[in-house]
Parts: structure tokens; sequence; C-alpha cells
């Protein structure tokens, strides 16, 4: 599969089967992940693989959608408030270096057949109470894992290039 077909595999799937993944799947999309570059190779990041059914019960309460509880995993990235790279200016890296690693994690994840959701719109203090996370760890990005009811159901609405790109 090419960059460019991999890409246009990944779509945000709202809609999931009551089917288990593979471990094999998981420990694949794990090594991609591990791979994802950060400032300073901080790596100031965890991987929270959610399968208990009653942490996921939480979980939805914090992003209340049928569908994220749906999946048979929940996977939410944190950040590591203390283990950051922080710009001389003082500009905090720390979002950008957990959007890598979710990134990899679902574009990896979307290889093997699986799908995924970025979701921000979460109820914060209700992922920290799920996951009980220290409080040096802010959760940035959640999404389910599994296998999706539907296809591509929506047409993929993107801005043209030239609308993107400046050439300087
Ligand atoms: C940072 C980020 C946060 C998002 N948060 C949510 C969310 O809270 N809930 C949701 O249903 N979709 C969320 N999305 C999914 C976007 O709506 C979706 O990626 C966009 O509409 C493009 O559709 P596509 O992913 O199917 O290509 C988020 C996406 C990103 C990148």
């Amino acid at each position: 599969m090419s960059f460019l077909e991999l890409v246009n595999k990944r779509y945000s799937f709202r809609g999931y089967l009551d089917k288990e993944v593979e471990q094999e799947k998981i420990d694949y999309i794990l090594k991609c992940a591990n791979l994802a570059p950060s400032a300073a190779n901080r790596q100031p990041w965890k991987i929270y693989l959610v399968k208990d059914y009653e942490v996921r019960k939480k979980l939805a309460e914090a992003y209340p959608r049928e569908w994220l509880i749906e999946a048979p995993i929940i996977v939410v990235f944190t950040g590591i408030t203390d283990n950051n790279w922080i710009r001389s200016d003082g500009k905090n890296y720390l979002m950008c270096d957990v959007t890598i690693i979710a990134d990899y994690f679902i574009l990896a994840a979307t290889e093997v057949g699986l799908g995924t959701c970025y979701i921000a719109a979460f109820d914060e203090k209700k992922v920290i109470d799920a996951l009980k996370l220290p409080e040096n760890e802010i959760p940035f990005l959640i999404t389910p894992l599994g296998y999706p009811k539907d296809g591509v159901t929506r047409p993929r609405k993107r801005k043209e290039l030239n609308e993107i790109i400046v050439h300087v």
C-alpha cells in the first residue's frame, strides 16, 4: 500500500463491530508508534490501551457517544508534563509530540485494517479520574480501536491545495 493509499484509507470511524482485535495487530501498531519522533527525543508520552469494560464505560462518560464504547479497545494518549521539550521562548511542544505518536499509531492501525477516530472533545477531568492519571500526565487524544461497522460513508472534504500552500 502506498502512503497515499494509506492516508486515504484512514477515516474517522464512528461505529464498531463487537469483534476482538488480534494481539499481533496491537503489537505491530505499538512497534510503529514507538518509532515516533519527539522534540529532543524526550518521548514524553504514555499510551493507555483500555480493554476493561468498566474503565471503558467511565471513558465513555467523558465522551458520551454510543460508538466509543462499541470498540473493544479505547486508546488514550497522554503527555508527561515534566519531561517535555520547551523552546527557549517558552513555547511548549508537548501536544505536538503526543499528536505525532497518535498519528503513527492511527496510521499503523489503518494499515492493518482497524478503525480509529481522533477524539479531543472529551471531559478531561473524567478521563483523568477514569485512568487515575498522576498529576504530571495530561490526556490529549482518545481513539476507539476496533473493526469498523461501515466503510467510508462521507465524502472527504478538504481545502484545495492552493488555499493552503504558500510558495515563497
Ligand atoms: C485533533 C482532532 C480532534 C478531533 N476530535 C474529534 C472529536 O472530539 N469527536 C469526533 O467525533 N471527531 C473528532 N475528530 C475527527 C475530525 O472531525 C475528522 O478527522 C475530520 O472531520 C476529517 O474527517 P476524516 O477523519 O474522516 O477524514 C478530531 C480530529 C482531530 C485531528
